[in-house]
């Protein structure tokens, strides 16, 4: 049996590692470390929370004897960590929160993992869940990211990123953890919190809400179905070799711009709307300080290696993407609200 400590298993990413693992894996047991920010939503894992080999601790990763406790108390072998501050804006207007959990609270489960295994590196791994933002921006004329390319974050999401990405080779390096870091680019797909760009789109457009573009438009991003990221993340933390880092992306480039247009003329078709009768919501706003004019990941590294390829085309990702937003209007609608916090602040108080 495998103590496998999940954390940020109740965010968007992270809900999709769980349920992956919980599945795939019924020998191992899954414990979901979760604070339950405003990006936290146990409603993520309804499918799955039922199932023996699930455990959910609600916790705040930078609280270090809390770490400590879960760690002895599960007999952890095992971290996937991906709860962190995630929202670019978010960290432009309050990045000490960004600084406390990316940065002390990845050192807080680095030094309690450090502390547990107490050099018994068997079979052991820590491993961290990072991202494109590290490596800066690139040129529209420039080579994609490699795993080489240095870092140059500029946003404070992407600078407490880098931060936690260093403190994780540091403990390797000086102490011999067993680390792994991965960066990819951009997700999409269900159960992404709407102040993200495709979710955000959609919800307006079902709302005709108008959608703020910021800038020109012509940031670009690379876009990766969410699934086909948990599915890298379960390859690498299986076969991924120890002290390295992999890249992982779906070569899928989209001008912000561009993408919008294709999230409008979906969601309008299956919407049953005239095409183009959602494009007038298309709104041009004041850029966002610091906005970063292109990511781009050169995935080979991974694909060579471990022969991970992306499954899904883009085409067919984003109609599944949208679809599941317009089925699932009472969950966006929890999440919008607030109702959802309300709920679940009530449950847990009762415990
Ligand atoms: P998310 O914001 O949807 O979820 C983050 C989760 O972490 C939430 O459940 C939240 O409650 C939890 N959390 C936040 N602070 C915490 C704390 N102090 N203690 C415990 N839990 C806490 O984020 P996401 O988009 O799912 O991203 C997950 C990870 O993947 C992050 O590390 C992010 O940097 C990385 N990443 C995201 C993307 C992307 O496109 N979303 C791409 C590459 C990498
Ligand atoms: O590249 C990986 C990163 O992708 C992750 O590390 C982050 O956690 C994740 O949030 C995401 O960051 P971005 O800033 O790229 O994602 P976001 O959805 O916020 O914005 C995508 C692009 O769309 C970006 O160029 C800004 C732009 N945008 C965003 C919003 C929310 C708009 O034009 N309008 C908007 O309303």
């Amino acid at each position: 049996m495998r103590n496998i400590l999940i954390t940020g298993g109740a965010g968007f990413i992270g809900s999709h590692v769980v349920r992956l693992f919980v599945r795939k894996y019924p020998e191992c047991r899954i414990i979901n470390l979760d604070a339950l920010t405003y990006a936290g939503n146990p409603a993520n894992l309804a499918d799955i929370e039922h199932r023996p080999n699930y455990c959910f601790e609600r916790a705040d990763i930078a609280d270090f004897d809390t770490i400590c406790r879960i760690f002895r108390q599960y007999d952890i072998d095992a971290v996937i960590h991906l709860a962190a501050e995630s929202h670019v804006d978010r960290s432009i207007k309050e990045p000490f929160t960004f600084a406390r959990t990316n940065v002390l609270g990845t050192l807080s489960l680095l030094q309690a993992a450090r502390q547990f295994w107490n050099g018994h590196w068997e079979n052991k791994l820590f491993y961290h869940i990072s991202t494109d933002e590290v490596y800066g921006s690139l040129h529209p004329q420039d080579a994609a990211f490699t795993e080489l390319s240095p870092y140059t974050p500029h946003s404070p999401y992407s600078a407490s990123k880098a931060g936690s990405d260093h403190f994780v080779r540091a403990f390797q390096d000086t102490y011999g953890l067993p680390t792994i870091i991965t960066n990819c680019s951009n997700n999409y797909g269900p159960y992404q919190f709407p102040e993200k760009l495709i979710p955000l789109t959609i919800n307006n457009i079902c709302h005709n809400i108008p959608i703020p573009v910021y800038g020109s438009g012509e940031n670009v991003r690379d876009w990766l179905y969410v699934e086909d990221h948990a599915r890298a993340i379960d390859l690498i933390f299986h076969k991924g070799t120890i002290g390295s880092t992999y890249n992982i992306g779906g070569g899928n480039e989209w001008r912000n711009i561009d993408l919008i247009r294709v999230v409008i003329a979906t969601t309008d078709r299956l919407l049953g709307r005239a095409p183009g009768s959602s494009e007038p919501l298309i709104t041009y706003v004041a850029d966002r300080a610091g906005h970063d004019l292109r990511y781009a990941i050169d995935a080979t590294k991974l694909q060579q290696e471990l022969g991970w390829r992306p499954t899904l085309q883009f085409e067919e990702g984003i109609e599944k993407t949208i679809r599941w937003y317009l089925s699932n209007s009472d969950w966006l609608q929890n999440v919008t609200s607030g109702a959802y916090r309300q709920y679940y602040a009530e449950q847990y108080a009762r415990r």
